[in-house]
């Protein structure tokens, strides 16, 4: 199998689908008209699978779905993968979300995968203080995928976890790339941005989206959005030409 899942920008969907089926159908209409093709979802997110499954109806072909079980009850975590069956018909990249019961959950989703119900299976965590966990899941060489933290002002997972990733050619799927809107606050101005013009970047999302792909351990980013414009304004950073070490430690200096 292929590594690398990219390098792209796909969509989060915590705190912006929520149980809002009509909202998500714009978002994810929008999101696939600009090229984005990766949707991440997980049962922690009050709803928003179901409005990605609703959203992806008569679409499903086009999208690649990655979402997650989040129980420590075993029983509970393989109704959440049947439910995600329903929905989606496959999962592309299953993750144990947050590192909950993630030794007892790899042999049973591993299982899931060797049966073609799963594409890839992957795990997750946002904290630095889990990252030695993390470590030690993927150091098992049983994970496709990892998905953390990356932006300018969370660069913990530079230290291990994105060495490691690369040495076992495992995928990585960046969380928070806009620092959950925090990065977004005070955008730099236009002239500050001009020299990144010529990589296609005009607007201050997109710097920060580009910056984390174009670290070239980086597979995907995914950047949640409320509002359909934004989804079309964050695709347009996944491409290339992508930025070189001068472009990255502009971003790195105008994100404070
Ligand atoms: N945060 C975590 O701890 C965590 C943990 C596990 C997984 N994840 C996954 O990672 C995804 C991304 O992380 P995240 O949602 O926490 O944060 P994020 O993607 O860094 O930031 C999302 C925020 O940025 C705003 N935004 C997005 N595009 C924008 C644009 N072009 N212009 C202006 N504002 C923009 C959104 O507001 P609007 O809706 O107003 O556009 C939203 O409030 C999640 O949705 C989830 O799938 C996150």
């Amino acid at each position: 199998m292929e590594r690398r899942l990219g390098p792209v920008v796909g969509l989060g969907t915590w705190n912006t689908f929520g149980g809002n089926a009509g909202r998500a159908r714009e978002v994810v209409v929008a999101a696939l008209a600009a090229g984005i093709r990766s949707f991440d979802s997980s049962p922690m997110y009050g709803g928003a699978e179901a409005s990605l499954a609703g959203a992806l109806e008569g679409r499903r072909d086009q999208a690649r779905v990655l979402t997650k079980v989040w129980s420590n009850d075993p029983a509970e975590a393989r109704r959440q993968l049947d439910a995600q069956l329903r929905w989606y018909g496959r999962v592309e990249v299953e993750q144990i979300h947050n590192l909950v019961a993630w030794q007892e959950h790899l042999p049973w989703l591993e299982d899931e995968r060797d049966a073609g119900r799963i594409g890839r299976l992957g795990v997750t965590h946002y904290l630095p203080d889990a990252f030695d966990e993390l470590a030690q899941a993927l150091r098992t060489k049983r994970f496709d995928t990892v998905q953390l933290p990356l932006n300018p002002r969370e660069r913990a997972c530079e230290r291990v976890l994105l060495p490691l990733a690369e040495e076992l050619g495992i995928a990585v799927i960046v969380m928070r790339p806009l620092g959950e809107g925090a990065l977004l606050r005070r955008p730099p101005s236009a002239p500050e941005l001009q020299p990144l013009a010529a990589f296609g970047v005009t607007t201050w999302p997109q710097a920060l989206l580009k910056w984390a792909l174009s670290d070239p351990r980086v597979d995907l980013v995914i950047p949640a959005t409320s509002k359909p414009e934004r989804a079309a304004e964050n695709a347009a950073a996944g491409e290339p030409p992508w930025f070189g070490s001068e472009e990255r430690a502009l971003v790195e200096r105008l994100a404070g």
